[in-house]
């Protein structure tokens, strides 16, 4: 079975060089498997909830599309596209929104960050809260019940997110299933052996700490001025350094061989200078991303070509989205009304029926029922089942003027000059009717 991995990136930076070891690396390395079937996207909806700065954005995007693909992401493979370039995510995530909790948007580890700080800092609860960071992990479960993916890798941070993608899936199946689940509930995938890649000052990569080493950005300059600022101990030339304690042999070791990687670790023991370290490290970095890099500014220099493979993923991914967002609106009363896909099954129309049994005395008789299951009449007995059988047949076969006779008051039900039963005449049309229906069909 081919499984659906689907993650996306928030676009308010560029890609540095943790994220190339934390994300997409290994993201385009899983993409490579002949059993995944990856969806890639750009989450650029949500770079709105964190930054206000339309231009920031509008870089950022552009840049992560150009960095994925320079990375080596197989486009033909790959579904990759802009979430805003899919408008059946927000008309998803309206009808998400309608059948999410509030309390369970309350218990949000993000929202209740805010409170928090605000809180401590003596202001209202809400302060600076827009419903777009409240709502922020519905707009994310559209995202993925969308495309009914299977697994979700992402960082430690995301896992409530996806519980949560998880029950809103779960109430839009209880309340619109009807036996069928729309959405796959997804699994979360936490990348446990990527090793989180250090940064400048020795702790996780981050912009937030702005530790980071540009993965393309200022060109090979910007990297050599990076590594030049890598904080190591004060230990001088020809001194022993201890690499189980330099966070620049843990930058070196991620991206090298095991024998490269070995003979720098007795280098360092052996008293390797830490600006030749320094230099060591560039020359590995470098000659991974030079190829890496040039691909990505021709690509920047040629905004065409990026924006053309965007819609190319976008065609693909709305392949999918389009007749299931029509399935999802059907299925919560807003159909097409020249469409009858989704339309509630026709009631089963109940009729009447026939029931026979065996009677105490060890013969046969039948009832005729009505279409709300009352008895319009009992039948004599039978001795043989077969007689009765036939009766019933021959009821349900004949124009019931035929059968029915009535003298004095009383109905009878009659077959063959046999009586099959005998009750007041009030019942007849009852039982016209009832055996008309045997005809009809
Ligand atoms: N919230 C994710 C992050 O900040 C980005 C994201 C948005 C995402 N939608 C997603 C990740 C759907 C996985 C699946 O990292």
């Amino acid at each position: 079975m081919t499984i659906r991995v689907l993650t996306g990136v928030t676009t308010t930076g560029i890609p540095h060089l943790g994220n190339y070891a934390g994300a997409i690396r290994p993201a385009i390395r899983a993409s490579q498997q002949a059993d995944v079937d990856a969806f890639f996207f750009m989450a650029d909806y949500h770079a709105l909830i964190k930054c206000d700065d339309p231009e920031r954005v509008a870089v950022s995007r552009r840049a992560i599309a150009a960095t994925w693909i320079a990375c080596g992401l197989d486009v033909e493979k790959v579904t990759f596209y802009r979430q805003s370039d899919i408008p059946e995510i927000p008309e998803l995530t309206w009808m998400l929104n309608c059948v999410t909790g509030k309390g369970l948007m309350n218990r949000a580890h993000a929202y209740k960050a805010s409170v928090d700080k605000n809180e401590l800092a003596g202001a209202e609860p809400d302060d600076g809260v827009t419903m777009g960071l409240f709502s922020y992990p519905v707009l994310m479960a559209a995202d993925i019940l969308m495309f009914n993916a299977h697994k979700v890798p992402v960082g430690r941070d995301q896992v409530q997110h996806l519980e949560m993608a998880r029950d809103i899936a779960k109430s839009f199946n209880h309340l619109y299933g009807r036996g069928k689940d729309f959405f796959v509930l997804p699994e979360v995938q936490v990348e446990e052996d990527v090793a989180l890649l250090p940064g400048l000052d020795g702790r996780k990569m981050s912009k937030s700490y702005d530790n980071t080493i540009p993965l393309f950005e200022g060109g090979r300059k910007a990297l050599k001025s990076a590594i030049a600022r890598i904080v190591t101990d004060s230990k001088g030339p020809g001194e022993a350094k201890n690499p189980d304690d330099s966070h620049l042999m843990a930058l070196y070791q991620a991206f090298s061989t095991r024998e490269q990687s070995q003979a720098f670790r007795q280098q360092l023991l052996d008293g390797l200078a830490w600006g030749e370290a320094k230099q060591a490290l560039y020359d590995l970095l470098e000659t991974m991303i030079a190829p890496m890099r040039e691909r990505y500014e021709a690509l920047m220099a040629r905004p065409q070509d990026i924006e053309e493979l965007l819609q190319v993923g976008a065609r693909k991914a709305r392949s999918y989205a389009t007749p299931f967002i029509h399935e999802l609106k059907a299925a919560v009363g807003l159909r097409d009304p020249l469409s009858t896909a989704g339309a509630k099954p026709e009631a089963k129309v109940r009729k009447a029926r026939f029931v026979n049994f065996r009677d105490e005395d060890g013969s046969f008789r039948f009832r005729l029922m009505d279409a709300d299951g009352q008895e319009l009449f009992l039948s004599r007995s039978y001795a043989d089942p077969k007689q009765a059988g036939a009766v019933i047949k021959a009821l349900q076969g004949e124009a019931a003027a035929d059968l029915l006779r009535v003298q004095d008051g009383r109905l009878t039900v009659q077959w063959q000059d046999q009586v099959v039963a005998e009750l007041d005449a009030g019942a007849r049309e009852a039982i016209e009717q009832a055996l008309a229906t045997f005809r009809d069909e």
